[in-house]
């Protein structure tokens, strides 16, 4: 079985760095033309683009925040004109937010997560969407997380806009699927990047969080990027609507293993 993304022009979101920088690179080694957008890293944006250019990929970094609607118009805008449109849209960009009980949180804060996450996912998918129907082909995944189905004391921004992304993800699904296109959500465990440097960091939080994942080991982002190639791949062809999870079996709920 060959996955050949030859042709295909792909956005990724937040793929500056960790999920989001292997899942681009992933993308261009598979022969895709790979946009990604950064906020706060335009050197290791440069540095992406850098590297994919020089294996003969196309490339392109645009500086986007995805929780202003304006901001994701600008970035399609900007697409179209390099490239003519998009067939690959990689919801990647996202945050855990502070950690904060619901009662000591902050509303601000609790907001933006809600706005990256999820609003900003739906502004990319909608804009994504009304370049999809017009070429009645197209793929857009988003980057969720098993805390779409697990509870996280503390980050009730990021359970909840996760868990939103799942439901979006299966009615955008509904929506799209009669115009050709395809609409999923792929759940992380516990993956090794900087969004969770603090856990891995820290032996004692390493030998509590490894308790929690089956597998017993964190993920690598390279683990989840090949399984992103796989699901936009015609190899998934027959899949939409649906959240798969890549979490080294962490939705197993691996305390289970004895008493109950
Ligand atoms: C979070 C990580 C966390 C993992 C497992 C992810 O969604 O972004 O910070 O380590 O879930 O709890």
């Amino acid at each position: 079985m060959k996955i050949d993304l030859k042709g295909k022009r792909a956005l990724v979101t937040g793929g500056s760095s960790g999920i989001g920088s292997a899942i681009a690179t992933a993308l261009a080694a598979a022969g895709a033309d790979v946009a990604i957008t950064y906020l706060t890293h335009p050197k290791s944006a440069d540095a992406i683009v850098r590297s994919i250019k020089k294996r003969r990929g196309k490339a392109l970094a645009i500086k986007a925040d995805v929780s202003d609607p304006e901001s994701v118009t600008a970035m399609f805008t900007k697409i179209d004109e390099e490239w003519g449109g998009v067939d690959i849209l990689i919801n990647n960009a996202g945050m855990d937010g502070k950690r904060a009980l619901s009662w000591e949180t902050n509303f601000e804060d609790w907001r933006k997560v809600l706005q990256v996450n999820l609003f900003g996912a739906f502004y990319c998918a909608s804009e994504a969407l009304k370049r999809m129907v017009v070429q009645k082909s197209g793929v857009i995944l988003g980057i969720s997380s098993v805390h779409e189905e697990i509870a996280w004391s503390g980050y009730s921004a990021y359970t909840a806009s996760k868990a939103a992304v799942g439901m979006m993800t299966r009615t955008l699904a509904q929506e799209a699927a009669p115009h050709g296109i395809r609409v999923l959500a792929l759940a992380p465990g516990a993956i090794k990047t900087p969004i969770n440097r603090s856990v891995w960091d820290s032996p004692k939080m390493l030998k509590d969080l490894l308790r929690k994942i089956p597998l017993n080991r964190m993920g690598k982002p390279e683990e989840i990027a090949r399984m992103v190639v796989v699901l936009v791949s015609d190899v998934s062809a027959y899949i939409t609507g649906r959240t798969i999870f890549v979490d080294g079996g962490m939705t197993d709920f691996p305390d289970f293993a004895h008493g109950g």
